[in-house]
């Protein structure tokens, strides 16, 4: 049985959040179907209003703190990316955008990526497709077809209704495709490692030999 990882990053400041509860739904469904093609899966689940003060701390200093450093790994390492943001100004809030912009650019490249948002009117949906979604095209990630956007209308009691489920199972099963054609990831990038052949750097191509 293949082991999974799926990261869940939501950027909603209220509490209790609708954005958290999206990442949520999306982030069981897209559970389940790996579990029903034979995965098994590890769910983890960031709400970065717990990190903000670090995430500002990242951008003026340049390095994680030590709970952020965790997330960070955490986020990166992982097979798939759920990230869920709250749109303020007809965009992601800037907690989502600085929580991204702390991350070194090359580490998401390649990762399967689901797209989310709730608003206060469905009006404001395309920001998924004008702002969020290019966001991760830098980043080069692979976002799946399906971006979610979740408004009021869309709940009753805090259930999301048939045509919202739909949606979300519908990217739930895109992300899942896109993790299954790749290898499990084996964590985030040791930022030690060396890139270099070190008897290279030291001029002994040979193994062993000084060179003259
Ligand atoms: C400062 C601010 C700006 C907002 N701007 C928009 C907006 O431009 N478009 C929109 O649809 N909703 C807007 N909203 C509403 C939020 O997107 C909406 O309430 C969201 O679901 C809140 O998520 P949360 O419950 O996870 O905090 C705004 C809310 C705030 C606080």
């Amino acid at each position: 049985m293949t082991h999974r990882t799926l990261a869940v990053v939501s950027a909603g400041l209220s509490q209790p959040s609708s954005t958290r509860l999206l990442a949520d739904q999306l982030a069981a469904a897209t559970r389940d179907e790996l579990v029903r093609r034979g995965s098994e899966v590890e769910l983890r689940v960031v709400d970065l209003r717990e990190y903000a003060h670090d995430v500002v701390n990242n951008m003026l200093t340049g390095f994680a703190p030590a709970a952020l450093r965790e997330v960070v790994d955490m986020v990166t390492g992982a097979d798939g990316l759920i990230a869920v943001t709250p749109i303020f100004s007809a965009s992601y809030n800037g907690l989502f955008k600085s929580f991204f912009d702390v991350l070194d650019s090359e580490s998401l490249v390649d990762r399967p990526v689901l797209i989310g948002a709730t608003g206060g009117t469905a009006r404001h949906s395309l920001a998924l497709e004008h702002a969020v979604r290019p966001m991760f095209a830098y980043l080069r990630s692979v976002v799946v077809p399906t971006a979610v956007f979740a408004a009021p209308e869309d709940w009753s009691d805090g259930t999301a209704d048939g045509a919202l489920r739909a949606r979300i199972r519908r990217a739930a099963g895109e992300l899942a495709d896109q993790i299954e054609r790749r290898p499990p990831a084996t964590g985030p990038a040791d930022p030690f490692a060396l890139t270099t052949d070190f008897l290279q750097m030291l001029g002994r191509g040979d193994g062993g030999a000084p060179v003259s």
